[in-house]
């Protein structure tokens, strides 16, 4: 009953220790040409591995990141557990990347760096925290801890999530029905929606054109999410005011993409989040004992919703 970790040595070698201390039962792995495929049970990767079909005995794919879109789960077997990450981790990190971006949209730093590259000493009026509205895509695991995150600050907020919500100081949206509503009065849009054939293309220049003149958007779900051009002419034609974008279209962002050099964007390579080897750990060995106890793993993936 293998645990097969496919990823760098470095996070193996913590994932290592710490199933050795907390799962002995349940052997490590790290190299797949040193394990019998027919006693793997448990795979932990980011991409699945070409040859997936050899673990005929798999019973959980576990994805190394929070993400499952670039695990094509059509490919698994129906029986096959598909589990994304949910560890403290990840979390704290998207707290403080969103928090970096809405101060910065909010005080208005994209202008300041493009003065700052004309040496040009300009003070801009400034908006209170109270008078600039902030939306977030998605109220899962991220999206209610940022939301947590900005309360102090004072902003209004207000979020939009495929089922209803409620959330204590946070005014709640759902579906496409209440789509425009939530859009028409966020100055600050953040997305953080899993990758769907539902959400695939959804900030896009119709949604742009919903939300009021002068907003900007924080991205950092997945990068096919967004129609980059459609992101670029919003921008120059002064109705969205500025974005920071985690993610994009492909990623890396080939160096002549004219995403890079526009003044009101600033690009961060997929960092938002990374996995903390040492919360995941402990996250995919209490997941484990929780399906060896006939209990759900934390961050089961419903593949008919695809997240
Ligand atoms: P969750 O599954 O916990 O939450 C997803 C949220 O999106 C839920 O609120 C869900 O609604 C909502 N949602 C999904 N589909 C729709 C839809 N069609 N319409 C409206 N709402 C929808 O995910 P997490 O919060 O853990 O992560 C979100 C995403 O963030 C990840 O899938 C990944 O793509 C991205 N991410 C990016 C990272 C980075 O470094 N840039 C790092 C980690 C994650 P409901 O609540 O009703 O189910
Ligand atoms: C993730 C990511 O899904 O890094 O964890 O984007």
């Amino acid at each position: 009953m293998t645990f097969l970790f496919n990823s760098d040595a470095a996070r193996a070698k913590v994932f290592a220790a710490q199933f050795a201390k907390d799962l002995p039962e349940v052997p490590f792995a790290s190299d797949p040409a040193l394990v019998d495929p027919e006693s793997v049970r448990y795979l932990m990767t980011w991409t699945p591995p070409a040859d997936l079909a050899r673990y005929t005995n798999l019973e959980i794919l576990f994805s190394i990141g929070a993400g499952v879109d670039q695990l094509d789960a059509s490919k698994l077997p129906a029986h096959v557990k598909l589990v994304r990450m949910v560890e403290g981790g990840i979390i704290r990190m998207m707290r403080e990347y969103v928090t970096l971006g809405v101060l910065a949209l909010h005080r208005r730093l994209p202008e300041y760096l493009a003065q700052q590259a004309r040496a040009e000493w300009k003070p801009q009026p400034v908006k209170q925290a109270h008078e600039r509205r902030v939306g977030v895509l998605g109220l899962g695991h991220l999206g209610k801890a940022v939301l947590e995150q900005l309360r102090p600050f004072g902003f209004p907020l207000s979020g939009w999530s495929r089922s209803a919500h409620e959330i204590d100081g946070v005014t709640c949206h759902h579906g496409a029905d209440q789509l425009d509503g939530f859009l028409a009065n966020t100055d600050i849009l953040i997305c953080l929606l899993p990758l769907t054939p539902e959400t695939r293309g959804l900030l896009n220049g119709e949604l742009f054109a919903k939300l009021p003149q002068g907003a900007a958007l924080i991205h950092a779900g997945r990068g096919p999410q967004l129609d980059q051009s459609a992101l670029i002419a919003a921008l120059d034609s002064g109705h969205l005011s500025g974005a920071v974008l985690d993610v994009t279209d492909p990623e890396p962002l080939p160096s002549d993409h004219p995403l890079w050099r526009h003044a009101g964007i600033i690009i961060t390579p997929h960092i938002a989040s990374v996995t903390q080897p040492e919360t995941a750990a402990k996250a995919a060995i209490e997941n484990i004992r929780r399906h060896q106890n006939g209990l759900e793993p934390i961050g089961l993936i419903d593949r008919s919703r695809g997240y």
